[in-house]
């Protein structure tokens, strides 16, 4: 292990501390590199893969292969982040046993640290402390959880009224009883998550849950202005790399089309000599 690599007992310490914890997405190994060298805290190869790297409309396609396919990609790119990944749509609802195995291939086979899982209603509880036993790490996700968004009338705010807001802080006293290192709030709202992030041990990472969690989330391309289309109201957009990628892609092919590209100092010589001889 590198000599500065971060654990999840450091990410726990870290909302003792007072110390915001930043967490953002990756798929790919550049990607992973450039996370690590800025300083992130943890990086997740989250099943947005499905989303933001496959083009698909929802994450419930994502499956086992791709998500370690990607997550060892990943991996390569680290040294001190803490790496998680998701577990995707019916990875841990089988079975005990199949959600053990599932879980430990993201450790043994991805190099992952931890994995992460959506849901807290009891069979998901079930699995999520089975995986904990085994001594994997378990970050939770509650709020929005997009692999069952469909059964919460779709990609909505959750937790609008005292009744909702009510069963989102039992999920969240649930996970951290069944042993979750820290669970992710989605877009739920600013005042439900602060009076959840003062009442559990373990970190509160937020992403459209407001300023009040003890760490912030976002998918990358969305911060990055690589997503195209429809923006959520809770993604900050820090770059516009769509934009910069179509300049520089509009510029090569105006090069190639007017004969600018390559020129002498992109190209490679042979002694007129030796040209001769051919
Ligand atoms: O899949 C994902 O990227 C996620 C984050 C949005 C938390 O679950």
């Amino acid at each position: 292990m590198e000599k500065n690599k971060l654990t999840v007992l450091d990410i726990i310490k870290m909302k003792a501390q007072g110390r915001k914890i930043s967490l953002l997405t990756a798929y790919d190994y550049p990607m992973a590199c450039l996370l690590d060298e800025a300083g992130i805290d943890i990086v997740l190869v989250g099943d947005s893969l499905g989303n933001v790297i496959l083009g698909q409309d929802s994450t419930i396609s994502v499956t086992m292969d791709e998500m370690i396919h990607h997550t060892k990609a990943v991996k390569n790119g680290i040294k001190k982040a803490l790496l998680v990944a998701d577990m995707p749509f019916m990875s841990y609802n089988v079975s005990i046993e199949q959600t053990i195995i599932n879980a430990g291939k993201f450790l043994k086979q991805a190099g992952a640290d931890a994995v992460k899982m959506e849901g807290a209603n009891p069979a998901v509880l079930k699995m999520v402390k089975a995986v904990v036993d085994a001594g994997i790490p378990v970050m939770g996700h509650i709020g929005l959880t997009p692999q069952t968004a469909g059964a919460l009338g779709g990609f909505k705010v959750q937790g609008k009224d005292a009744k909702a807001a009510k069963q989102i802080l039992e999920n969240a006293l649930a996970l951290e009883k069944a042993g979750c290192f820290s669970i992710v709030f989605e877009c739920i709202p600013d005042a439900l998550s602060a009076l959840i992030t003062k009442r559990i041990s373990v970190p509160t990472l937020g992403i459209g849950a407001g300023p009040y969690c003890d760490g912030q989330v976002l998918v990358i391309h969305d911060m990055l202005g690589l997503t195209q289309g429809f923006t959520p109201k809770f993604v900050k957009k820090y770059a516009d790399l769509a934009g910069i990628i179509k300049k520089a892609i509009g510029e090569f092919i105006q090069e190639v089309n007017s004969k600018q590209f390559p020129d002498k100092q992109h190209s490679f010589t042979i002694k007129p000599e030796e040209l001769n001889d051919l």
